[in-house]
């Protein structure tokens, strides 16, 4: 393992046993059970990132004061890391996880850390804990790295400058438990989830934090998802709950899909990517651009629409069968899961368990 750091190797010494994991991984839910360790590594301005430890995982004694308590300073990626056929364990397009980190920290005025210093952390978290890692088919051991502000001050007048890196990981099942049975979606007029300039295309904690009251509306509203329009004409579609969300036009031969543009609000998601390179591959094209709410109830009425899903690391895929607003509500396609949407999902899962060759290099393998 080549790295910019030495971990200090701090072994559980009460690691759960093979009854308790097995008993865990027979039903993991999505992010409620945690494996045996985890990894920290801290940094400050002056001596930059070190500390790097393999440690048990619990609780990180933590100052009151500390920035990411008042001001939100907080940062996280999620990846998986899946069982292959031949009992080798990969995860999927990790650098990618590090580089949008490194951007995130940018806006949030915090410390980029070396693209390969987060990939070793990562991998020597799942080479660890390996027996975590479900055998399951759809199962996966979700990671969880993140970052956030430890200095002991409350004013804000300069930034922070001391930080925590921490990898926590967490054996998963489906993200919800419907699995792929389609989702009623809430147009939310009231609340909206990013604004230009803001903090929309970080993967900053607080974006997620301020999403939640619109999650409850669209509960409260029957929905299962809130989808999110820009924050300016309230018009053009964004996101849906915590996922990217695209559009099939037409069918057969004929489909193509359009997703929003990252214009700044929205989140690059990375299976948002991985659909863009790996539809036109299977004869799908794939766009950019911008659609608005009155054209996807048009584009459903007159049949042009054909399916609608979101797309995410967590769900990987989402189809959405219908949609509800404060005055209109209409459903796409028949309201089942479409032939579009589950290609693209196979593929991808095909990629990602290795049932399927991997063209692109997206696998990485870990041990
Ligand atoms: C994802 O779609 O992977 C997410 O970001 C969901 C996560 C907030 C649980």
């Amino acid at each position: 393992m080549s790295s910019t750091l030495d971990f200090e190797i701090m072994r559980n010494e009460r690691p759960a046993s093979a009854a308790e994991r097995e008993r865990v991984l027979a039903d993991p839910g999505f992010g409620q059970h945690f494996t045996d360790h985890m990894v920290t590594i801290r940094y400050s301005a002056d001596r930059g990132w070190h500390d790097a430890r393999l440690e048990p995982y619990g609780p990180i004694p933590m100052d009151p004061a500390s920035q990411v308590f008042h001001y939100a300073q907080e940062l996280f990626e999620g990846l998986k890391a899946y069982k292959q056929p031949d009992g080798s364990i990969v995860t999927f397009r990790p650098y990618m996880n590090a580089a949008r980190m490194n951007r995130s920290a940018h806006r949030m005025a915090m410390p980029e850390i070396p693209e390969q210093l987060f990939v070793d952390a990562v991998e020597l978290l799942v080479r660890t804990d390996k027996d975590w890692v479900p055998d399951t088919e759809g199962h996966s051991l979700y990671l969880r790295p993140f970052m956030f502000a430890t200095t002991r001050a409350l004013g804000v007048n300069s930034p922070a400058d001391e930080f925590m890196f921490v990898v926590i990981a967490s054996p998963s099942g489906l993200y919800y438990p419907r699995g792929i049975k389609p989702v009623t979606v809430w147009l939310s007029e009231r609340y909206t989830r990013a604004a230009p300039g803001g903090t929309g295309e970080a993967k900053f904690g607080g974006n997620y934090a301020a999403s939640f009251a619109g999650q409850a509306e669209a509960v409260e509203n029957g929905c299962d998802q809130v989808v999110w329009l820009d924050a300016v004409e309230r018009r053009w579609v964004e996101e849906v709950g915590s996922m990217n969300l695209m559009f099939v036009y037409g069918s057969g031969a004929q489909a193509r899909i359009l997703t929003p543009a990252l214009t700044g609000t929205l989140l690059a998601g990375v299976t948002r990517d991985s659909m863009l390179k790996l539809a036109p591959d299977l004869g799908i094209p794939a766009e950019e651009g911008r659609i608005s709410v009155d054209e996807w109830e048009q584009g459903c009425a007159s049949g042009e629409i054909t399916e609608v899903f979101g797309c995410g690391t967590a769900a990987i895929i989402s189809p959405v069968g219908r949609v509800k607003g404060r005055d209109r509500e209409w459903t796409i396609g028949d309201g089942e899961p479409g032939e579009v949407s589950m290609r693209l999902r196979q593929e991808l899962v095909g990629i990602q368990y290795g049932t399927r060759p991997d063209p692109y290099g997206w696998v990485h393998k870990i041990v």
